[in-house]
């Protein structure tokens, strides 16, 4: 392809001539700036400038797609870098192919992907910094969750709701995020709230544009019984995973690990006793003091509990999520019983939060994970029964 271009030139005359510069240009330049406007290839000497060579010390955290590191740029540009361990064994094409369409994908409410680096069996992603880190780090924290009153909860599930209305409905890709949790929400400097991690699935999984998937990629807590027990995901897979944190958001406390002293039912089932009750407000969180409005906290937990109901097709999709959140005068249709009330024994939360750093932090497939229980199920009888025949003798 060639530009002509067409400028004005004054010559000495200081009378305006035209002159006709032919500028040539090749497609491959073209089509490069505009790709360099949605994403950057980075190199990997400019990376490890970036985060001191991958220092211990630039370390922001680790999940279960590899170590994550703060990195600076020669522009003063802060940067998260997140170094994905292993392969995805997609090739490399299909990867850049997915980084660049992921990238353009464009949100106030989703942490942007700036680019990406990849070199030989390396693949680095690289976001922007959210310089207050995740939800998590705020919520499920006594002292810092004082700093989260309120209207700034609900500012941050409003912010969820619409990031996720985009990536299911008003983005071209359609994605489907498959572990939305309190981690993969980061805050800004004013604590808007910004979905992360999204696409990482696709990148990840080669059978993701299927309905069912044999690889589980997702964290107990947050997965809807379909996703988790048949693999089947779909929106309102993501719609349950979002109604979880939205009353992890109103309670203070993680689904998974909650405790009770007069039940043993996991946050999901204590918020439908609680509704069934009719004592929903018992279950704000403490640190809130009075900030709360009424109406809206009722409100948000009513949508949690309509998007974790059992069913998917009960569920509501993100668009009618946005529309009950942010109207006052619509009014909602009552919840069904949520997805895995059932009360657990004391011995399986024991086993499952023993579990929990190896196996739910990481996308490895639930059928490892509940190989890995089994395991240690019948190594504990086995000692059991070994005990009781030795102490029997
Ligand atoms: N863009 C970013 N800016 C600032 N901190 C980030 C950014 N991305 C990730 N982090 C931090 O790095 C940590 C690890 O993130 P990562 O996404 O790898 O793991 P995770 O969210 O805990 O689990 P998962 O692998 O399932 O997503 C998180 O605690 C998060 O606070
Ligand atoms: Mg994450």
């Amino acid at each position: 392809m060639f530009l002509l271009l067409v400028l004005e030139l004054t010559d000495d005359s200081n009378k305006k001539k035209p002159v006709v510069v032919i500028v040539i240009v090749s497609i491959s330049i073209v089509s490069g700036m505009f790709i360099v406007g949605w994403i950057i290839w980075f190199d990997l000497v400019t990376v490890a400038a970036a985060t001191n060579n991958f220092s211990y010390a630039s370390k922001i955290g680790e999940g279960g797609f590899g170590p994550v590191y703060k990195g600076v740029l020669e522009t003063g540009q802060e940067v998260a870098v997140k170094r994905l361990s292993k392969s995805s064994g997609q090739g490399l094409e299909e990867f850049k192919n997915e980084v660049i369409l992921i990238a353009k994908l464009q949100h106030r409410n989703l942490v942007r992907l700036l680019g990406c680096c990849i070199q030989g069996e390396e693949r680095m992603l690289i976001y922007e910094y959210m310089p207050n880190k995740s939800l998590d780090y705020f919520i499920f924290d006594q002292t810092r969750s004082t700093l989260l009153p309120w209207h700034k909860r609900f500012d941050i599930i409003m912010g969820i709701a619409r990031g996720l209305l985009y990536l299911h409905q008003d983005s071209r890709l359609r994605i489907i995020h498959r572990d939305l949790k309190t981690s993969n929400i980061l805050l800004d400097r004013e604590m808007n709230s910004k979905i992360s991690d999204f696409g990482i699935a696709r990148i990840f999984g080669g059978d993701q544009s299927e309905a069912r998937t044999k690889r589980v990629i997702g964290t107990y807590g947050y997965m809807s019984p379909e996703y988790a027990i048949d693999g089947k995901f779909s929106v309102k897979s993501d719609v349950f995973s979002f109604g979880t944190l939205v009353l992890e958001i109103v309670n203070g406390k993680k689904n998974r690990g909650f405790n009770h002293a007069d039940h043993d039912h996991n946050l999901l089932g204590h918020a439908w006793l609680q509704w069934k009750e009719d004592k929903v407000l018992e279950l704000v969180d403490a640190a809130m003091e009075d900030s709360y409005v009424v109406s809206q906290v009722m409100k948000c937990i009513q949508v949690g509990l309509l998007c974790v109901q059992k069913y998917p097709e009960d569920r509501p999709i993100m668009s009618s999520v946005v529309v009950m959140l942010s109207n006052e005068s619509v009014t909602l249709p009552q919840p069904k019983q949520p997805g895995f009330f059932t009360e657990r024994s004391s011995r399986d939360t024991d086993l499952l939060s023993r579990k929990e750093k190896g196996c739910t932090e990481n996308p490895v497939t639930i059928t490892v994970c509940t190989m890995i229980i089994n395991f240690v199920e019948e190594w504990q009888r086995t000692l059991t029964l070994v005990s009781s025949h030795s102490g029997g003798r």
